[in-house]
């Protein structure tokens, strides 16, 4: 059994570890990928092949204090509308150079809000989006919904259009909670979103939740769960309340001195974690939970599982394109990112060309590396055999490798001939072990920097 004093020795509590959506994980982009590069990796899709598709709209009628995403305020439509078109835009650029015959696998909208646009404005989008690419068959169409910001029109709209998977912002029902964090939503906004949404015959509902909230107890966040539980969700995204108050200046209304301490931040996740695993929902990943017979629990179970910039997914697709302001897309080349501010973004595209601005080719070991941290990340263990087969390691490295990373971790981990896995309660740790294996991250623990 591992304790708390180990964990937090082995640098659970105080690091600031990536989420590995990515590797490289985007602040290892440079400018060395260009918009051109970005069209030649379209180009060069197989024409029978099928893409997922990202749109991002960056602003929101109300700025949540918690929020590190990136996106702005707004209390007018025109700068949305223009964005809006931008969008269009950027579209109009995609087909001319996607190949006939490509499909739409997924196509996700987030935010920001993407539910701050105009019926108008979404069937317009939905329309250029049909126009670029046909949906392929069993196509998943997500959306960001914050439910203070919908209604029955625009889910019309969205459900007419094919959303057959709705994403709801939640956090926490608890009032003292929202007040702090400054997102006050009722729990009757949430369950009348919920039912706005399954009254349309949406399939899919996902939520999302945070632990480590100020003045979180494991009481509240039991009644959360179980709040949240009583919409009975497809997926439930757990994730950890990342305090960048440096980064996110918003942060700077909730004070610090409300945060629970580490070790509180792991009981809320476990707290919440049994709530799920009780009530019979896989657990995906580092902080996903979803219905046995959800797509994701089934990837799971079948070893299918692949994690993106959305998070985790059962999506086959090997290209994502990001649209729209500080978007990401991967391809099998590497990652092309959009310029970050939505002025430049706006800028770039209406002088004709994409809006790219940094990314990263693969190169050397990435593909190895990125495939090794994606299996830990999404099973818990790599597999040798695939890593042999498809990316050129060699079994006696990997065992090389394994038993210094094993052995910087106190020998928690298990390392077989199959490959290393992670034990069920040196989970926490998942994330620096996935970044032993990050030769970008020079701001390693030292006991991560096995290789
Ligand atoms: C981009 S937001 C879009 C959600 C939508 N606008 C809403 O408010 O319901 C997606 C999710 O990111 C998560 N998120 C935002 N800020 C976070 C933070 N500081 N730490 C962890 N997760 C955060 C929240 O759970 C949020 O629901
Ligand atoms: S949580 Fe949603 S509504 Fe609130 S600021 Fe972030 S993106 Fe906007």
């Amino acid at each position: 059994m591992i304790t708390r004093t180990q964990l937090s020795r082995l640098g659970l509590f105080d690091a600031k570890v990536p989420r590995y959506t990515s590797y490289p994980t985007a602040p290892h982009f440079s400018d060395s990928v260009s918009a051109q590069d970005f069209t030649s990796w379209i180009e060069a899709i197989p024409a029978n092949g099928t893409v997922s598709l990202y749109l991002h709209v960056p602003f929101c009628r109300r700025l949540c204090w918690f929020c590190a995403c990136r996106t702005q305020g707004t209390t007018t439509l025109s700068p949305v509308a223009g964005y809006v078109e931008t969008l269009m835009a950027e579209l109009e650029l995609l087909k001319a150079h996607l190949p006939r015959g490509v499909k739409l696998s997924r196509l996700h909208w987030g935010g920001g809000t993407p539910t701050l646009l105009t019926p108008d404005m979404m069937r317009a989008l939905l329309d250029k989006v049909r126009e670029v690419a046909d949906f392929a068959e069993n196509a998943e169409f997500s959306v960001e919904i914050d439910p203070n910001e919908i209604d029955g029109e625009r889910l019309d709209v969205l459900a007419a259009g094919g959303m057959n998977r709705a994403s709801i912002g939640v956090q926490d029902f608890n009032a003292q909670i929202q007040e702090t964090i400054g997102r006050p939503q009722s729990f009757e906004i949430t369950r009348n979103a919920v039912e706005m949404i399954r009254a349309r015959g949406v399939a899919s509902l996902n939520a999302d939740i945070l632990f480590g909230l100020p003045h979180q107890t494991r009481e509240r966040i039991t009644e959360t769960v179980q709040k949240l539980l009583s919409f009975a969700p497809d997926r439930v995204a757990l994730y950890g309340y990342a305090h960048v108050p440096w980064m996110a200046k918003r942060q700077q209304m909730i004070p610090s001195d409300a945060l629970p301490s580490p070790e509180d931040r792991l009981a809320l996740f476990e707290t919440a974690r049994r709530l799920f695993a009780w009530d019979g929902y896989a657990e995906i990943g580092i902080d996903h939970f979803a219905a046995p017979d959800d797509g994701l629990a089934i990837a799971q179970k079948t070893g299918k599982l692949r994690r993106n910039f959305q998070g985790y997914t059962d999506d086959t697709s090997e290209v994502l394109i990001g649209l729209g302001a500080s978007s990401i897309s991967r391809f099998p080349q590497g990652y092309a990112q959009n310029v970050s501010s939505t002025s430049a973004y706006q800028g770039a595209v209406r002088d004709g060309g994409f809006a790219t601005a940094r990314g990263h080719a693969f190169r050397g070991d990435d593909r190895l590396r990125a495939r090794m941290i994606e299996m830990l990340m999404c099973d818990f263990h790599t597999r040798n055999d695939e890593l042999v087969r498809s990316y050129g390691a060699e079994h006696e490295a990997l065992a090389a490798i394994y038993a210094k990373v094993n052995d910087a971790f106190d020998g928690l981990l298990r390392v077989s001939g199959e490959g290393l896995f992670i034990p069920q309660d040196a989970r926490p740790l998942t994330r620096l072990v996935a970044r032993a294996f990050d030769s970008y991250d020079t701001a390693k623990a030292k006991h991560s920097s096995a290789i």
